[in-house]
């Protein structure tokens, strides 16, 4: 079949709108077509029909070795989720209190035709950790690092008809982490093939080279090898599309590539009226850059590219094709709650709506390479973000940690982070790490400098930066000077003296707040610091947190007062498994997350909305449950300028933001049942309101899922938020109901939880206690289209049913 530019443009284009799920399906079903018309190259999705067995086992790496007793699987799988959380866990309570050990995975595949001439490459985009791969009883290569994304050539290995690949995890020797990592092939797998002329692994490269309202000029580059034996003539072809699918820019060249060697060609496209990349509009091209030989096509890869320039400024912050901006950003671990480490590309978007209504405009994948498909939804969705490549150097965190294999290793690990993700517009700066112990020690500026060339030599268009705990130290031993960008971690006090000492500097808080809280949880009183409390849960008035850290509010208003600080990234914008700062087991994830684990916001949610967005924002807290006498703490984090509060109306009183610093309202109301209403003013005209109302005993469930329809893919999603409430809806603040679930049709049920840190109930069950009034069931689609019945029950209480349809 012909292949033609129109057609590939026109499928770029319709692939560029196919929601990624399906983009892989449609990957898929186009390599299986390669394999039987033995088209010239592709990347298929191959995380289905897995074996997995956990505990170490010998042998399995044979072809003939029988996995038959083994359980069926399809990846991307993370099997600490699946186990029981214990203090005995080696992980600790600090790695999530789950298991970890060695795991074996085993794919049986068939090639019909490995042709000679033809290369085949078997990429994991991470697998935690130690994994030591095998294709056909031969060994492929072991690669420590649980975050790397890697490849092996596996074309010499391949046979025509059945093929066996084995992969081995090791994650026993714990902790090696200070969060939960997840234990096994936890991210997307992907055959490849190409022609002996291909692009090297991330061998494509765009970047913006300059910017104006006429034109702007994309730099492209490809770096492609030629393994036959005899020297090539290639001509390399680049077209740019616009979103409607318009060719925008086209280049191509003639090279020569000696037998058995590489080039590396660079064009550069122009591109007129461009439209820019900004994170409200985050407008992307897509990059189509081809290989030919005789005219004919071998290789074809697509990278999505947004055109954008950036800028910090010592004095006045970061800017953003030439408009001045606050980097209003999260941190995140890379886990996703109830469904462990295994990535799920609608976990992840659903992950980053929420923090978009938010207000939050960057994420620093705190502290370890994401997996691909977040730095593509950041991309589309319109985020900046900090790709951060290590947690530690050679200097431990934990006994077994990247430590032990970092001397060996950060050349390969760092170039690889940088050379996988320099293509997307949304990362804008890279981290060598995060408070490392080497930033006072007397090597620590040698290793930063040397890292900081290693990122530069790969990508000269972005910016080094390290999030230091110890400014003060990392000055003295050449650290801090090493760094394009300082990133400071907490040490609000320090700001000021730090431009004062280093005026050039450009400075960004690359760590701020760990404020913590445990949603619907209210200490009082509010306006005192209340750090450990014998529920084992945290306040959600902004009224704790760590003795390192500040509350939200000030370590946000830190930054807002200072220009040079070019932004701040919050610890953290989701709970994540593991690290439940201040408590021990039973407690085992943790409280910093301004979302909880199961998605919902806590109330600082809304002091960030306020201060981050545009929207009129009024919300008053806490809930309206409390002893008739009681003297209760009311808070409102609001943008309007006045807020006027009744209590089943009558008037409490009246608080504005006039002569005071503060981002929040309080009072101070004698508690009656009833309803307490807020009344939002800007300019003296009412704009919003906000309630809570006095909840009577439970009576019924509520199902509110954040969507009806599904794709029948196999791993699309739909998050259902349970509620517990009284005969008139209203949600009861303390209700703890054990819900029952049960689905029929064409899902299942992904994972369950509540956001409770000290919780042992299993994730991967059918029921889940309420936790102060809710909880969440997440349904997957089981890759059959059909409808979904979820039906929710519980003793005492009306049940309830809802149903879904994947298609
Ligand atoms: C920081 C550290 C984070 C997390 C946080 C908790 O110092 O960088 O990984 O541990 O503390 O407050």
């Amino acid at each position: 079949m012909p292949i033609n530019l129109v057609s590939i443009g026109y499928f770029l284009h319709s692939f560029a709108n196919t929601p990624p799920m399906r983009q892989i399906f449609i990957l898929s079903l186009l390599f299986s077509y390669c394999l039987i018309y033995a088209q010239p190259s592709g990347r298929a999705n191959f995380d289905a029909s897995w074996r997995f067995n956990l505990g170490d086992v010998s042998g399995a790496q044979e072809p003939v070795f029988s996995d038959k007793d083994w359980r069926g699987l399809d990846l991307p799988h993370d099997w600490s989720i699946e186990g029981a959380f214990s203090p005995d866990n080696p992980a600790t309570n600090s790695g999530g209190s789950l298991p970890g050990g060695i795991g074996w995975y085993r794919k049986k595949f068939t090639v019909s035709d490995p042709l000679p001439g033809r290369k085949y490459f078997i990429e994991f985009d991470g697998v935690y950790m130690n994994s030591t791969v095998w294709v056909n009883g031969h060994l492929m290569g072991t690669r420590p690092y649980g975050y790397a994304t890697f490849q092996y050539d596996i074309s010499k290995y391949l046979q025509q008809g059945d093929n066996v690949i084995a992969v081995r995890v090791d994650n026993s020797k714990q902790p090696n982490s200070r969060w939960y990592s997840g234990s096994g092939i936890y991210r997307h797998v992907w055959l490849i093939q190409t022609p002996e002329i291909h692009f090297e692994e991330y061998g494509t490269y765009f970047t913006t080279k300059a910017v104006t309202a006429q034109e702007a000029t994309v730099h492209a580059q490809a770096t492609i090898l030629n393994e036959t034996n005899q020297p090539v003539s290639i001509e390399i072809k680049v077209h740019i599309y616009d979103a409607g699918g318009a060719v925008v820019g086209e280049e191509k060249q003639t090279k020569q590539v000696n037998a058995n060697s590489n080039i590396t060609a660079s064009q550069d496209l122009k591109i007129s009226s461009p439209h820019l990349w900004y994170v409200e509009h985050p407008y992307l091209y897509k990059a189509v850059t081809e290989i030919y030989k005789d005219n004919v096509l071998l290789q074809t890869y697509t990278n999505n590219i947004g055109i954008r320039y950036f800028h910090f400024d010592a004095d006045k912050g970061f800017s953003l094709n030439g408009k001045s901006m606050k980097i209003l950003g999260v941190c995140n671990h890379h886990d996703l709650g109830c469904l462990g480490s295994a990535i799920n590309d609608r976990a992840i978007e659903r992950q980053l709506q929420i923090l978009k209504n938010m207000g939050c405009n960057a994420i620093r994948t705190s502290h370890n390479p994401p997996a691909p498909e977040l730095l593509d939804l950041c991309d589309k969705m319109g985020f900046l973000v900090i790709d951060e490549a290590f947690d530690c150097w050679n200097i431990p965190k934990t006994k077994y940690d990247f430590h032990l294999y970092f001397h060996k290793w950060h050349t390969i690990e760092l170039t690889d982070m940088v050379r996988r993700d320099r293509s997307h517009p949304s990362v804008i700066l890279w981290s060598i790490g995060n408070e490392i112990p080497e930033q006072g020690a007397p090597d620590g500026g040698t290793i930063a400098r040397r890292l900081t060339r290693i990122a530069h030599r790969n990508d000269p268009t972005r910016l080094v930066t390290s999030a230091m705990s110890s400014p003060k130290f990392a000055n003295t031993t050449g650290y801090a000077k090493a760094l394009d960008v300082a990133g400071i971690n907490y040490k609000t006090g320090m700001y000021d003296a730090q431009k004062k000492k280093y005026p050039k500097r450009l400075f960004i808080s690359s760590e701020a707040t760990s404020a913590v809280a445990s949603r619907g949880v209210y200490h009082m009183p509010a306006a005192k610091l209340i750090y450990k409390t014998p529920d084992l849960q945290c306040s959600a008035y902004d009224n704790c947190w760590v003795p390192w850290g500040n509350s939200a509010e000030d370590a946000w208003v830190a930054v807002k007062k200072r220009d040079f600080m070019s932004g701040l990234f919050v610890w953290t914008g989701f709970d994540y498994l593991g690290e439940p700062t201040p408590y021990n087991y039973p407690a085992h994830t943790s409280y910093f997350g301004i979302i909880d684990l199961c998605g919902f916001p806590k109330d600082p949610f809304y002091m960030y909305q306020s201060q981050w967005t545009n929207e009129p924002v009024l919300h008053i807290l806490p809930h309206w449950n409390w002893k008739t006498g009681d003297t209760i703490d009311v808070l409102a984090f609001t943008n309007c300028d006045e807020v006027k509060l009744y209590l089943n109306g009558q008037p409490v009183g009246t608080r504005s933001f006039a002569n005071t610093d503060k981002i929040h309202l309080s009072w101070q109301v004698p508690y009656t049942p009833g309803t307490l209403k807020a009344e939002g003013y800007k300019n003296g005209m009412l704009i919003k309101t906000d309630e809570v109302k006095t909840a009577g005993a439970p009576a019924q469930i509520q199902l509110i899922p954040d969507t009806t329809l599904i794709h029948a893919n196999g791993t699309d999603l739909c998050f259902v938020t349970v509620k517990v409430t009284d005969a008139n809806g209203i949600m009861v603040p303390n209700a703890d109901q054990l819900i029952h679930f049960d689905v029929e049709g064409a899902g299942k049920i992904a994972g369950v939880d509540n956001g409770n840190s000290i919780s042992l109930e299993p994730h991967k069950a059918n029921q889940r206690k309420a936790f102060n009034g809710m909880c969440l069931v997440v349904i997957q689609s089981d890759g059959k289209p059909g409808s979904i019945k979820l039906k929710a029950t519980s003793d005492g209480l009306a049940a309830r049913d809802l149903s879904l349809r994947a298609q």
